[in-house]
């Protein structure tokens, strides 16, 4: 399999690059990545010189570049995670994200109709999130793959637009696609603008640690090792026409939990006390509870999460305070000044 893998410099691509140039069947494996704020080289360093891989700084919304890659490396299926992530970002401006999530996604797609018109088949696994499905009652199911999209903040809004733009060239010129949906990711390597790294960071350095509203808010967070195993079973699944397309699916770890317990569980790890926890405005729109169901995914990939949460995050805040280069190594200039117009400083 020779693949083009999208933002994969950031916090997910980073370890899903890893693993495919660990897997004998990967012949090829090719990085296009734009490098934003998000972006960090560095988080590859181990594989920098692998005889299978490859970076290309660039942007998916260059078209004769995607077209380009796909022909001069013969490229069998694209990951696409190349994205703006934030969702406090898009709240500030939803700009960035239409260009990247939805744009980039079109050139993808009019890439691979473009090769599909010349003969050539490549599959594309999108990868999305369970934000498109909207927020979750206390007393309702997990969602499933066929809850109705009902994105509620810019970015999700942006994410299910790229959805189902991709359903839409499936449907309309039979390209060959599936869509990975997840919930919310932690482990090494999370840009620390999100909540696990960002409470991890603050508490080393004696900061207060920001909680949004009453942090009763609801996420079913998974270790990014078992998101990227999904992400692998379903490519394979793809590559072997094992599924129909386009074919979606989700990933979650029934590990629901309140932001309360996620900073209560990383501040009894680190050891510093409860009193650095501090209430803040609420952001707004904010999503109350996100669950996935899985079922679809076990019976027909046989994938489950394999990390215990409380292995995983003691492990994931051991990686933190283990290297201190990485965190150096992302505290650009833009990143500083996010964090004071965002948080104001303390
Ligand atoms: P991230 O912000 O850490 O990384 C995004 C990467 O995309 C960065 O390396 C960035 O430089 C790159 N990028 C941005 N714009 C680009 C462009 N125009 N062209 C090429 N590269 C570009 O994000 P992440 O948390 O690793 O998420 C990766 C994907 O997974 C995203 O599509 C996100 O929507 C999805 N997802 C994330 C989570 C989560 O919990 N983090 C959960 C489910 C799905
Ligand atoms: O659910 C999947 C999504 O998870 C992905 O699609 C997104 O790319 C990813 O960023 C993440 O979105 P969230 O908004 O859920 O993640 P974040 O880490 O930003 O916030 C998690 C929860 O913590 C959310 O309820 C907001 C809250 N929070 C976050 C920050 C940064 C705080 O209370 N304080 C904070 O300072």
């Amino acid at each position: 399999m020779r693949i083009l893998v999208t933002g994969g410099c950031g916090f997910i691509g980073s370890h899903l690059v890893k693993k495919l140039l660990s897997m004998r069947e990967i012949e090829r494996v090719i990085n296009l990545d734009s490098l934003t704020y998000a972006g960090q080289p560095y988080n590859l360093v181990d594989v920098e010189n692998h005889r299978n891989y490859k970076f290309i700084h660039g942007s998916i919304n260059d078209i004769e570049l995607i077209g380009e890659i796909l022909s001069s490396e013969a490229i069998d299926s694209i990951i696409n995670l190349a994205a703006e992530s934030h969702v406090d970002r898009s709240i500030g401006s939803v700009n960035e994200f239409i260009k990247t999530n939805i744009d980039g996604t079109r050139c993808i797609l009019e890439q691979i109709v473009e090769h599909k018109n010349k003969g050539v088949d490549i599959n594309l696994i999108q990868v999305s999130t369970d934000e498109v499905y909207g927020s979750l009652k206390p007393e309702e199911a997990p969602f499933v793959e066929e809850t109705p999209l009902r994105p509620m903040n810019p970015y999700a809004a942006t994410k299910a637009s790229a959805d189902m733009l991709v359903q839409s060239f499936v449907n309309t010129h039979g390209i060959c696609a599936a869509i990975t949906r997840c919930s919310n990711n932690y482990g090494p390597n999370q840009f620390p603008e999100k909540l696990i790294p960002l409470m991890i960071l603050n508490s080393l350095e004696g900061k207060s640690l920001p909680v949004y509203g009453d942090g009763k808010q609801i996420r079913d967070w998974i270790h990014v090792s078992d998101h990227v195993s999904g992400i692998i079973a379903t490519l394979k699944a793809v590559e072997e026409n094992k599924v129909d397309s386009p074919f979606v699916i989700n990933f979650g770890a029934d590990n629901e939990m309140t932001n309360l317990e996620i900073v209560e569980t990383v501040i009894e790890i680190i050891g510093v006390g409860r009193e650095m926890i501090q209430f803040v405005s609420d952001r707004p729109g904010h999503d109350r509870r996100y669950a996935m169901g899985y079922g679809k995914a076990w019976e027909l990939l046989s994938w489950e999460p394999l990390v215990m949460w409380r292995e995983g995050i003691t492990e994931t805040v051991e990686w933190y305070l283990s290297n201190p280069e990485w965190i150096e190594s992302i505290r650009s200039d833009e990143y500083r000044t996010w964090l004071e117009n965002h948080y104001g400083r303390d």
